[in-house]
């Protein structure tokens, strides 16, 4: 792992991480964007829930998924018995807001990468399920489509994980939401047999 030995100390604690977010200055995004967004929900939760990056309303409000991506989302996470907060967190590979909602760069990800590694460290949860190509192909390490990498169980750094479609693109692409279910059904199961 890049956090180092496991004889290590944990590099961040909640206190710090959420300090270092707040200041960060690790890549161009922090001259645009109007505050760093953490996470939110369950810091012990079995369930970890990553997207892609704050939105326009995410970046207002210093949260993830507050606007219609996030309702969808929570929809699909009532569908499986969960909702926000309750044994669930919520963040993203990116903690700052591209503007234009234009893609994560690679030094980007690269860059917000350590946040991410550190909060998985923290919760330690029992299931991943990544949301949309970049969370996937960012943890996965892989060029491979969320269509392909969809559908079955992965792991990162031994926790299972979960890939699904984006809660922004099933609402360009709703036909799509029955294959977002049978993941849903899928992380559900998994969780359910850990
Ligand atoms: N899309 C994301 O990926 N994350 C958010 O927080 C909001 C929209």
């Amino acid at each position: 792992s890049t956090l180092g030995s496991p004889l290590s100390a944990p590099a961040y604690t909640w206190d710090t991480l959420a300090e270092a977010v707040a200041h960060c200055s690790a890549c161009k995004l922090s001259a645009t964007r109007t505050q760093g967004v953490l996470g939110v929900g369950d810091r012990n939760a079995d369930w970890l829930i990553i997207g892609e990056a704050p939105g326009v309303e995410e970046d207002a409000q210093g949260e993830p998924f507050v606007g219609q991506a996030g309702k969808l989302l929570d929809a699909m996470l009532v569908s499986i018995g969960l909702k926000r907060g309750n044994n669930v967190y919520l963040t993203n590979v990116l903690k700052s807001h591209p503007p234009g909602n234009r893609n994560p760069e690679p030094d980007e990800v690269a860059a917000c990468r350590p946040y991410l590694l550190a909060q998985i460290e923290l919760i330690q949860p029992k299931l991943i399920l990544a949301l949309g190509r970049v969370a996937a192909q960012s943890l996965l390490d892989t060029d491979e489509a969320v269509g392909h990498l969809r559908g079955r169980v992965h792991a990162f750094q031994g926790v299972p994980l979960v890939v699904t479609y984006h809660p922004a693109y099933l609402l360009r692409k709703p036909t799509e939401k029955a294959r977002a279910w049978e993941d849903l059904c899928l992380a559900r199961r998994t969780m359910q047999n850990l």
